[in-house]
């Protein structure tokens, strides 16, 4: 079995695929990746040099490149991981997540249906169903769920989506759909939420809080977020959407407290900045479909995890160090420099 894996190089991807090669050490492996600032060769080195892998430096959206691949590779299955992120950047400057996002994916759909792959999964987020109001904890986000998008990075997922969804009916193209909650894990770039709060603290660093802190994110361990993809290539039924989320509801601020309180740091770091705008409230899954369908549970209770989180930020310091001083503290500047 041949499996091309996009974005491969960033934080779910190289999970991805360090879970599928201890799950199916046979399947080989094809990752592509255009190395944005957000993929790192280095985060590969464990299976750069293993047989059955292979790492292709090119854009999704490279019509192209794309074409010379799937011709050369024949993939019996597509894992679309690459996209543009993180939602502060596409609120800076949207074009690129339309580029890499919407037409990346058109891209490598028409590839797809070309050379006939058995299977393209389409990596998706809970961003797509918008908000959900602070004040109604009965409400969670179903497969259901009408989207209703609130930033441009957003926007683009559900426009690769509904792309998806009219691929699949109108060509008939076996193609599935996950749309998962907030993950945390190693790999994880220091933009994020988790992975800035960490290395801010241990740098004493100011720990820059949006508006008060109460917004809500369903927080998953991005292994079991791999273990459920690995479940709906094997299992999943095509033309389906399946949600990924394992009812970990937590406020920003709370999140922020414990890793401070993990690391020994003192909570008068926190520093509240200006909102993000348009900043999504609150986000829950109700993972119900994928449970009764195909038995998925998350294996991480959120205390393990994190811990186990922490500890991989505390013994990897050169992996996000050079992260830290490099492009990211240009973007670092612009971002929070007059917050
Ligand atoms: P990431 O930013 O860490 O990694 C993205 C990777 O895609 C990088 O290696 C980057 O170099 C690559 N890439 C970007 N543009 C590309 C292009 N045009 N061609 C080829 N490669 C390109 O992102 P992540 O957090 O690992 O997210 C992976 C996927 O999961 C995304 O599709 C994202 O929307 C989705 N997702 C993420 C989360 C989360 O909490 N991080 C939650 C749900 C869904
Ligand atoms: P983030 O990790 O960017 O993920 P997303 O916006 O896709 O959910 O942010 C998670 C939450 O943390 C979100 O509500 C915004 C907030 N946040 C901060 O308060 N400060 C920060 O510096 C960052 C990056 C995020």
């Amino acid at each position: 079995m041949k499996m091309l894996i996009t974005g491969g190089a960033g934080f779910i991807g190289s999970n991805f695929i360090f879970y599928e090669r201890e799950r199916q050490p046979e399947t080989e492996i094809i990752c592509v990746d255009k190395l944005t600032y957000a993929g790192n060769m280095e985060t590969l080195a464990p299976v750069l040099d293993q047989p059955r892998f292979k790492f292709v430096r090119a854009d999704i959206a490279d019509r192209k490149a794309m074409d010379e691949l799937f011709a050369a590779e024949k993939p019996d299955v597509v894992v679309n991981f690459a996209a543009e992120s993180h939602v502060d950047r596409s609120i800076e400057d949207p074009s690129i997540f339309l580029q890499t996002n919407v037409m990346g994916t058109q891209v490598l759909l028409d590839a797809s249906r070309r050379y006939g792959v058995a299977r393209y999964h389409q990596v998706s987020t809970d961003e797509v169903y918008g908000d959900l109001p602070l004040d109604r904890p009965d409400l969670f986000f179903t497969e259901k769920t009408p989207l209703r998008t609130s930033s441009p990075y957003s926007a683009s997922k559900a426009g690769a989506d509904l792309l998806c969804n009219a691929y699949q009916r109108t060509y008939g193209m076996p193609i599935t759909i996950s749309r998962c909650s907030n993950n945390y894990g190693p790999y994880q770039f220091p933009e994020k939420l988790i992975p800035l709060m960490i290395a801010n603290a241990l740098a004493d660093k100011p720990l820059p809080v949006y508006g008060q802190g109460i917004n809500v994110r369903d927080w998953l361990y991005v292994e079991d977020h791999c273990a459920a993809i690995d479940l709906i290539l094997e299992k999943g039924r095509v033309g389906e959407v399946y949600n990924i989320g394992g009812h970990n509801e937590k406020r920003n601020i709370d999140i922020v407290k414990r890793v401070l309180g993990i690391l020994g740091k003192p909570e008068s770091l926190i520093t509240y900045v200006t909102d993000r705008k348009g900043h999504d409230m609150r986000y829950a899954i109700d993972p119900t479909f994928i449970h009764d369908e195909l038995g998925w549970l998350p294996a991480t209770k959120f205390e393990d995890g994190i811990e186990k989180t922490v500890r991989w930020y505390l013994e990897n310091k050169p992996w996000w160090e050079k992260i830290v001083s490099g492009e990211y503290r240009d973007y670092y500047e612009r971002m929070y420099g007059k917050r």
